[in-house]
């Protein structure tokens, strides 16, 4: 059962978008957000910079050519492969949407209209990349008016694109995917990332990790956080969670969980996941077992050393 006592929610927005606020809170469909033309232009976009940027991706990871890695902090890595597909995406829908917010991975937010953000990861699992595991993603997400409308993950290497469109659901390679499913916690396989880049958050995460592990089936740690979700909304996993993460890396899965009927939040039960990082998602009654089983994780978020 979820405690209901009041926590102290963090007060920091880990992810410093005060700029261009991203909420997946109002209602409505993508009608709602979008003229019928405008969706159908950033469906058409989102496809050609995602697929492009893909198979240059595959290209690049079946050749195993050499790599130019570059260090962006402790454990943290980006690519000459990272900048290029960026660079392919965000040129692709500037030149459609030339007044909106570009907002992605390794470049500085490209601030036009508040209400409009793209939300581009051109390259997810990039430590899986140069070591040539193969579970990579691109990832990229329309919000309006700080909504998420629109998201499409693709998996350049299985070639599997799941889309999700606000109030319609969502599919992987044009066939629906289906509702969620309950099913016995002791069935379930959930996936997780590690704190890699905060190890002084090992502790709780590992007692909230040996928790959830002694009631499961199993626990994937893949790599890929936009995968990770994708495979949460398709069925395959039922549920994940991490910390630390950043919008680009879940904006598109979330809406992918949402559209299938999923649950997403950060720790705190809100739905500030995309500015403080910290995700849980799945199924309802998963997301339920799992915000009791973080509660080390949450407390150690809302101490002097959380992240
Ligand atoms: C990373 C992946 C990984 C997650 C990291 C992310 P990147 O993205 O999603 O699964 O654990 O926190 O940063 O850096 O490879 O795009
Ligand atoms: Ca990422
Ligand atoms: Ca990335």
């Amino acid at each position: 059962m979820i405690r209901k006592r009041e926590r102290r929610r963090p007060h920091h927005n880990a992810n410093g978008f005060e700029g261009a606020t991203v909420k997946d809170q109002r209602p409505g469909g993508t009608e709602a957000f979008l003229q019928p033309q405008e969706a159908e232009l950033a469906r058409t976009t989102a496809r050609l910079a995602i697929f492009e940027a893909g198979a240059f991706i595959r290209e690049k990871f079946q050749s195993r050519g050499p790599l130019a890695v570059e260090s962006k902090g402790t454990f943290d890595f980006v690519t000459d492969v990272d900048r290029f597909c960026e660079d392919l995406i965000l040129k692709r829908i500037r030149k459609a949407f030339p007044d909106h917010t570009l907002m992605s991975e390794e470049r500085p937010i490209e601030n036009h209209s508040p209400s409009h953000v793209w939300i581009v990861d051109p390259l997810d699992g990039t430590t899986n990349f140069i070591h040539g595991f193969p579970m990579i993603a691109v990832s990229i997400a329309l919000a309006v008016h700080g909504t998420l409308v629109m998201g499409w993950v693709l998996d350049p290497l299985r070639r599997e694109l799941f889309e999700a469109r606000r109030g319609y659901g969502a599919s992987c390679n044009g066939r629906p995917l289906a509702p969620l499913r309950e099913s016995p916690l002791e069935d379930a396989l959930l996936a997780t990332g590690f704190p890699f880049r905060s190890k002084h958050m090992a502790e709780p995460y590992l007692q909230a990790f040996k928790d959830i592990f002694l009631h499961v089936s199993g626990i994937r740690r893949a790599g890929s956080a936009a995968l990770d979700l994708a495979y949460t909304a398709a069925g395959r996993f039922q549920g994940f969670w991490e910390i630390g993460l950043k919008p680009w890396d879940i904006a598109a899965g979330a809406l992918l969980i949402r559209e299938v009927g999923g649950t997403v939040t950060d720790f705190w039960a809100t739905e500030n996941y995309l500015q403080n990082g910290h995700i849980v998602a799945g199924s309802a009654p998963v997301h339920r077992f799992l915000m009791e089983k973080i509660e080390p994780l949450r407390k150690a978020l809302q101490g002097p050393c959380g992240s």
